[in-house]
């Protein structure tokens, strides 16, 4: 792929296997709690001691309750965040603590689709300037070039004839076209890696597909790595190769999306998963909302397992005491739970 990016990527300081583009290694996001602005009262361990590995040209999705820390995780990734503690290793090279060019570097590499489309835009700016910047910024001097690509980019998402577009500003396209321009804007600087929150939760239900569709199609066919946010497991299924669970701040489960769906391990994520058919036989598991009891307080959280007051099958003396490692019961299937120390590889029948 073309690109006269003027800013150059640091050297890699550590040696990680071509196939992986991001490893994530014991991170850890808090966030400082304050009483009136300024004396301190604790604090929230938004992301904690979080480990994953993400593949060249491969799709995760994350899933978990409201304020389980999925947001948290991804403006670290984008480093809108910083990490308290751990690495982010990007093509071998530590990203958590990047500044001036490299971290313009990184942030080139790293294209961001919010939730919010409308609020995502600059309202007093019209389509090409939106798009436009970025190149400007990222030093592509050359105007044609740049109005070569923002073509490119409109058409890529489809939106179609590009002159129709170009020159309106956000607030006279719908939440579909606007999320299509903020996926171009993202796209824009060719990407190696795509992070997604909750892409299609404020979208109308029948531009949902299409948008989830386009955004498969541009993983494919750049051979993009898709961080993909969501509460809609039916969705998850429709796009992701991969699937992690979390719950309040922890990955407590990472699996292939068809182990998670015939075979779910953590009582968190049973809890999640409902019989609930849909008239897709593909989509046969759906999220539920709100699984029973509360997520705990992420500033003083339980000891032992974060699950334990929630869990039909806490162990008392084991649970409440002692944070599970992972374990993994099945090849490529790791979770953390005591049920799996002793080789148990499903979930213990009712
Ligand atoms: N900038 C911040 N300052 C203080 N606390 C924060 C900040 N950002 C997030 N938090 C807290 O961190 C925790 C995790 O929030 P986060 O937004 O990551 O959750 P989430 O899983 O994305 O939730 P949702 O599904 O509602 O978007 C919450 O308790 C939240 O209040
Ligand atoms: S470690 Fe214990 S409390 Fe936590 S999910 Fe497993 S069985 Fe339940
Ligand atoms: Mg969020």
């Amino acid at each position: 792929m073309s690109t006269d990016l003027q800013t150059p990527a640091p050297a890699a300081t550590q040696s990680q296997n071509d196939d992986i583009l991001l490893s994530v290694k014991d991170l850890h996001v808090w966030f400082e709690l304050k009483k009136w602005g300024f004396s301190h009262v604790g604090w929230v361990r938004a992301v904690d001691n979080v480990n994953f590995d993400l593949k060249r040209s491969e799709a995760i999705a994350i899933v978990g309750e409201s304020g389980c820390g999925k947001s948290s995780l991804m403006k670290t990734l984008l480093l809108l965040n910083r990490p308290r503690e751990g690495q982010v290793i990007f093509e071998g090279k530590d990203i958590s603590r990047l500044k001036g060019k490299e971290l313009k570097w990184y942030r080139s590499q790293v294209g961001y689709v919010q939730q919010d489309p409308y609020g995502a835009l600059p309202p007093f700016m019209p389509v090409h300037r939106i798009l436009d910047e970025p190149l400007v910024i990222n030093g592509v001097k050359d105007k044609r070039e740049r109005q070569r690509r923002i073509r490119t980019a409109l058409e890529e998402v489809a939106l179609t004839p590009v002159e129709d577009v170009l020159n309106k500003y956000p607030h006279m396209l719908s939440g579909g076209q606007q999320q299509r321009v903020v996926i171009a804007r993202a796209m824009i600087l060719e990407p190696k890696l795509l992070v997604a929150d909750e892409p299609v939760s404020m979208l109308d239900a029948s531009v949902r597909v299409e948008i989830l569709r386009l955004l498969r199609k541009l993983q494919e066919e750049h051979n993009l790595s898709v961080m993909y946010i969501t509460h809609d497991l039916s969705t998850v299924r429709f796009f992701s190769e991969r699937i992690f669970v979390m719950y309040a701040g922890k990955l407590v489960e990472q699996t292939h999306i068809e182990g998670l769906l015939d075979n779910p391990l953590h009582p968190y994520t049973v809890a999640l998963l409902t019989g609930t058919s849909e008239p897709d036989a593909a989509n046969a598991r759906k999220l539920k909302e709100v699984p029973p009891g509360e997520p705990p307080s992420l500033v003083n959280p339980p000891a032992g397992c974060r699950f334990h007051p929630r869990c039909a099958h806490a162990i008392a003396g084991v649970c409440d005491v002692d944070e599970p490692p992972d374990f993994e019961p099945v090849p490529g299937h790791v979770v953390k739970c005591w049920l799996y120390k002793e080789g148990r590889t499903s979930y213990p029948e009712a």
